[in-house]
């Protein structure tokens, strides 16, 4: 009804009627019906709703990335850790597998120095534990004093000399109660005399205690002297 007004009326130069049915199409008949329908407007608005669309994809993608990476935003977790649960499985407990358990305190603290492939790090003063005379001997009371309070001053492992290098108190340092400390002691030092190719009997958590409980003031790294002065079984 409108358009038929418009046309009668002769001197209206804008009465621009024909493209409006493209802004039928596009912007639904409230255009239409309001007499104003300007196809220009519309043409633009369809680009947007697909920028829009491909923004939220990717920020829907984004945020699964984030989720999937950032150990659930907790301050306290970093890489290589996903989530605080995988970092309270460090605080060992239960009756686990002390081989498990000991691979845990192993890349927890030990790993830094002495390496995966458990060679150490010659360059940086620190001894092997493969093949290690130290690890493999059958009685473990010198190990037991070495991971719970730490070693200085030179040091020979096979036949090969270190000096130079430290080991502070690592086991003094592991999480937990002195039961705690204890069992994990016991499950890393049953770890590296089982593994890279060793093989010596697993430490019990009963032989860790007996020599933490004669060695709980022991403020010192050991030294190679003083541990030849003990007996291993003792
Ligand atoms: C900060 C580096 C560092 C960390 C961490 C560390 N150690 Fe050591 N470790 C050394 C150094 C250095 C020596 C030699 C000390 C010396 O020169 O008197 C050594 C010596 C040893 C020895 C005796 C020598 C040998 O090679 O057999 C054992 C056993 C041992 N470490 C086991 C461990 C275990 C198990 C852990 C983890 C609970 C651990 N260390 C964590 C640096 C480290």
């Amino acid at each position: 009804m409108s358009r038929k007004q418009k046309k009668q009326s002769p001197p209206s130069p804008p009465a621009e009627p024909e493209p409006a049915p493209a802004a039928i199409s596009v912007a639904g008949p409230a255009l239409l019906s309001s007499g104003e329908a300007e196809p220009v407007a519309t043409r633009g608005v369809a680009v947007p709703v697909l920028l829009i669309a491909l923004l939220g994809a990717l920020l829907y993608w984004g945020d699964i990335y984030l989720m999937a990476n950032s150990g659930g935003f907790d301050p306290q977790v970093y890489a290589p850790f996903a989530s605080t649960n995988e970092l309270a499985s460090f605080k060992i407990t239960g009756a686990e597998d002390p081989m498990a358990e000991g691979a845990k305190v192993y890349a927890f603290i030990c790993v830094q120095c002495h390496q995966d492939h458990g060679k150490g790090n010659p360059a940086m003063f620190i001894p092997p534990l493969a093949g290690s005379d130290w690890v493999l001997e059958k009685g473990p009371g010198r190990i037991i004093r070495i991971v719970s309070k730490g070693m200085a001053g030179p040091v020979t492992v096979s036949g090969q000399q270190f000096s130079g290098g430290a080991m502070f108190a690592a086991g003094d340092q592991l999480p937990g109660d002195e039961e705690a400390k204890a069992k994990q002691v016991a499950a890393v030092l049953t770890y590296i005399r089982n593994s890279w190719g060793n093989k010596a009997d697993p430490v019990t958590v009963e032989q860790v205690k007996k020599v933490r409980e004669k060695i709980k003031d022991h403020a010192e790294p050991w030294t190679e002297p003083e541990l030849k002065a003990v007996s291993p079984d003792d």
